[in-house]
């Protein structure tokens, strides 16, 4: 599949690397089922995900407006659950979210949504932890519920939730990166071992009223 040549390719990707890490991203790369979920991509947006998986601790993805960045994530996180990696999807915006969760949706990958159903689009409500912890009688399976699900999605400011008192993420990966104020930032990334953030710092950045701290 390739993108309309309107459109230009995901260009810049910075990671830090190990020799370690830099094998078993090899490793993962070489799977059949990663192959198969690769072959949806161009071929910037599999380099893209190729030095996230590479990355010691953090990756850092950079491409213009529309170039598929978002769908890129979608594809590094199905990469990642296939390898057995757990995963916090985050973003600003419950809508920024929700279009990444659509496609792993579409994917047939399960996850669990934080954050007030109102604010979750119709379709991905019966993924949030309120809807799914409706028959819930006891601590205990609570506890399991939060377990459960190797991917996690919030907004920023969705990491006070409960869940995050008794799990860390192997990774943490921030859609719309360069729109979001660093300490609001900073929250989800202390959650995960590797983060990737993901944005266009060229596009809008992040509102900050208070001309001192702009
Ligand atoms: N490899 C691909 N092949 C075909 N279509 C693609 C591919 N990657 C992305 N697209 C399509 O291009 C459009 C933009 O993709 P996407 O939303 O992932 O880009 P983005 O960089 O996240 O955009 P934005 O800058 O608005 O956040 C979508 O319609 C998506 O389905
Ligand atoms: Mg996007």
């Amino acid at each position: 599949m390739a993108m309309s040549s309107q459109t230009s390719d995901i260009t810049d990707y910075f990671s830090q690397q190990s020799p370690s890490q830099n094998s078993r991203s090899q490793k993962i790369l070489s799977d059949p089922a990663t192959e198969s979920i690769l072959q949806e991509l161009n071929s910037d947006q599999r380099k893209a995900v190729s030095k996230a998986l590479c990355a010691h601790q953090y990756a850092l993805i950079l491409g213009m407006p529309g170039t598929g960045k978002t769908t890129t994530i979608s594809c590094l996180v199905r990469v990642l659950v296939a390898s057995d990696k757990s995963v916090l999807l985050t973003s600003y915006t419950h809508t920024a979210v929700d279009n990444i969760l659509l496609k792993l949706k579409e994917a047939n990958v399960d996850f669990l949504r934080l954050g007030q159903v109102h604010k979750v689009l119709p379709e991905l409500q019966s993924y949030t932890a309120q809807m799914a912890a409706s028959d819930i009688k006891t601590v205990n399976e609570l506890k399991q519920l939060y377990e459960s699900k190797s991917v996690v999605a919030t907004t920023c400011l969705g990491v006070n939730h409960a869940l995050f008192s008794q799990r860390s993420f192997d990774y943490c990966i921030v859609d719309e990166a360069s729109q979001i104020t660093q300490p609001v930032c900073i929250g989800p990334l202390r959650r995960a071992r590797v983060f990737i953030l993901v944005g266009d710092h060229y596009q809008l950045p992040p509102l900050v009223q208070s001309v001192e701290a702009r």
